[in-house]
């Protein structure tokens, strides 16, 4: 009897190797422990200008950080199905290209997640700002980049009232929500679910950036994100995942 190969997905077997330098280790060459800053909010609320101006804070202070926007990462790794479309051509864009129902809501979120997870053990800040309008989706990542208890998941409340997002509408898009134009828009015909238990709330409509910005790495200080300047031939070498 000839054995044919295996197209089931179950049968595939990937087996975990540890790398060889700690997460800790790697952060001190930094001096600081990688970490995720999860900026979450209606579209217009000011995630992006918020995690933009921490950005900016950080990389002065030389704190290395990275940020992943929501609308920029959905050019490249979550690029929607119309962006895919003229490089890939209709099928595989339709597979592969991420709208914005809960599903496809659910896949970007999950990928955020898992590189989130890369750059915190990487030894940066990871800071991103996705709408991620689904409290389980959220709640998810938490569990990927704390699995390990090795980094910390910061979710941050950007707090703007649906009719201030309105009133700015930096891109038209809640227009064109009303107008029935785009399916799916959060806060239009889309839900967004708050945090129920954030580590921090933001009101941008009362304060700048920049203040916002300040208390967020206040908070950051405070968890002791910033204090593993200690050298690596200190020991706590522990294994990487
Ligand atoms: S998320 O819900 O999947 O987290 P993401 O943050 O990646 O969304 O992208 C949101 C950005 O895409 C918004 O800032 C907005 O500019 C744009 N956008 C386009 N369509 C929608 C939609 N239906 N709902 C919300 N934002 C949308």
């Amino acid at each position: 009897m000839t054995s044919e190969p295996s197209t089931n997905a179950d049968a595939t077997k990937v087996i975990w190797h540890t790398g060889s330098v700690s997460a800790i280790d790697r952060g001190k060459l930094l001096g600081q422990v990688g970490c995720v800053v999860w900026f979450t909010g209606l579209s217009g609320s000011g995630k992006s200008t918020i995690a933009n101006a921490l950005d900016r804070i950080l990389v002065q202070q030389g704190r290395p950080s990275l940020l992943l926007d929501g609308d920029n990462i959905r050019h490249g790794l979550c690029a929607t199905p119309s962006i895919l479309k003229p490089s890939y051509g209709e099928a595989f864009s339709e597979r592969f290209g991420l709208s914005f129902s809960p599903q496809d809501r659910e896949e970007n979120i999950r990928r955020i997640g898992e590189v989130a997870y890369l750059i915190a053990s990487a030894g940066l800040i990871c800071l991103s700002a996705f709408v991620s309008p689904y409290r389980k989706d959220r709640d998810r990542v938490r569990n990927v980049v704390e699995r390990d208890n090795q980094f910390q998941f910061f979710e941050v409340f950007v707090d703007t009232p649906l009719e201030t997002c309105e009133k700015r509408d930096p891109k038209g898009l809640y227009r064109q929500a009303r107008e029935g134009k785009i399916p799916f828009f959060t806060g239009i015909t889309d839900p967004y679910e708050p945090p129920e238990n954030p580590d921090l709330v933001l009101g941008s409509s009362f304060n700048t950036p920049e203040h916002c910005a300040q208390v967020v790495l206040d908070l950051l200080t405070k968890q002791n994100v910033f204090s593993n300047r200690s050298s690596i031939a200190d020991g706590a070498a522990g294994s990487a995942r």
